[in-house]
């Protein structure tokens, strides 16, 4: 769970760029060939633990068949990006590139009188988001674009996802019987507890940039979070030049974990490629 006030206090911070810790941005689509994932894990009747980002993991893991999504972010703001992307979807639409400032306003709206205490709460900070925006120096209507450099990594990756009408139905049907489990969690921290355990989770680019005794204390979190040969999904950008420390971590996890490379191609939004693997549990 998120507090909607430190919300609130973090993202005039965050978009003048006094805001003080890692990972702020908030990417605004999948960076990941999620398509390909699934020929080579099987999700379905899963219980997942997931990095929710931009929440592209978790509608794609429900698509897919997983029983129950939990999820996990250091960034709080995640979790209002999340409602935000299903109110994108009750209105057919899979993120805000395209909308102008009306339409999204619209949109978040919509939502004030909702009654869920989290929607109202998020349609709070998204329209305090717009208000911000309105206020900046250059700002003119004509070429607003919702996902500001200052908030948003923007994800204009080939990876579209395989979302038909049909699909969005069933996701908005899913995601309104599971209210989003979500907490604000440092996976590399070690005083980082759970008394749940799960089948898979899955990781985006986290132990990329990892020192070796972080890569250890998350080893040790994901062997308590996970049942008897459980597994973690990971992804890793490879050959750059300050993020390349996976062979490191291949013999850190060794000590628990078996390693498997998944063939899945090769390319990610940064010029370095993406190396996508599973660890599973001993
Ligand atoms: C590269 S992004 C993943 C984007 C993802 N592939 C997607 O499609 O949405 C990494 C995410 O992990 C989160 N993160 C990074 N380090 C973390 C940590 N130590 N604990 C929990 N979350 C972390 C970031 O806030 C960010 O949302």
């Amino acid at each position: 769970m998120t507090n909607i006030n430190d919300d609130i206090q973090r993202l005039p911070k965050i978009m003048n760029g006094t805001f003080d810790g890692d990972w702020s941005s908030i990417y605004s689509r999948n960076t990941e060939d999620l398509n390909r994932i699934v020929s080579h894990i099987d999700f379905r009747n899963k219980e997942i633990y997931s990095v929710l980002a931009s929440s592209d993991i978790l509608f794609y893991l429900y698509l897919n068949g997983a029983k129950r999504v939990d999820t996990f972010d250091i960034n709080p703001l995640t979790y209002r990006y999340y409602y935000l992307r299903k109110w994108l979807l009750e209105n057919g639409l899979l993120d805000a590139r395209n909308l102008n400032i009306k339409e999204i306003e619209a949109i978040i709206k919509s939502h004030r009188n909702a009654n869920d205490i989290n929607e109202r709460e998020s349609c709070l900070l998204w329209q305090y988001y717009l208000d911000l925006r309105q206020k900046e120096k250059f700002y003119e209507e004509r070429l607003f674009s919702f996902y500001s450099n200052a908030l948003f990594e923007k994800c204009n990756t080939n990876f579209d996802f395989p979302y038909s009408e049909e699909d969005i139905k069933k996701l908005l049907n899913i995601l309104n019987s599971n209210k989003l489990n979500f907490e604000v969690i440092d996976i590399s921290s070690d005083s980082y507890n759970n008394s749940k355990k799960y089948d898979i989770v899955y990781l985006s680019n986290i132990l990329d940039c990892k020192t070796a005794n972080n890569v250890k204390i998350v080893m040790n979190n994901m062997k308590k979070l996970l049942k008897d040969s459980g597994i973690v999904v990971c992804t890793n950008m490879v050959n750059h030049p300050y993020f390349d420390l996976l062979s490191e971590q291949i013999k850190t996890f060794s000590e628990c974990f078996e390693y498997e490379t998944l063939d899945v191609e090769l390319r990610g939004i940064t010029k370095a490629p993406v190396k996508y693997y599973k660890y599973t549990k001993k």
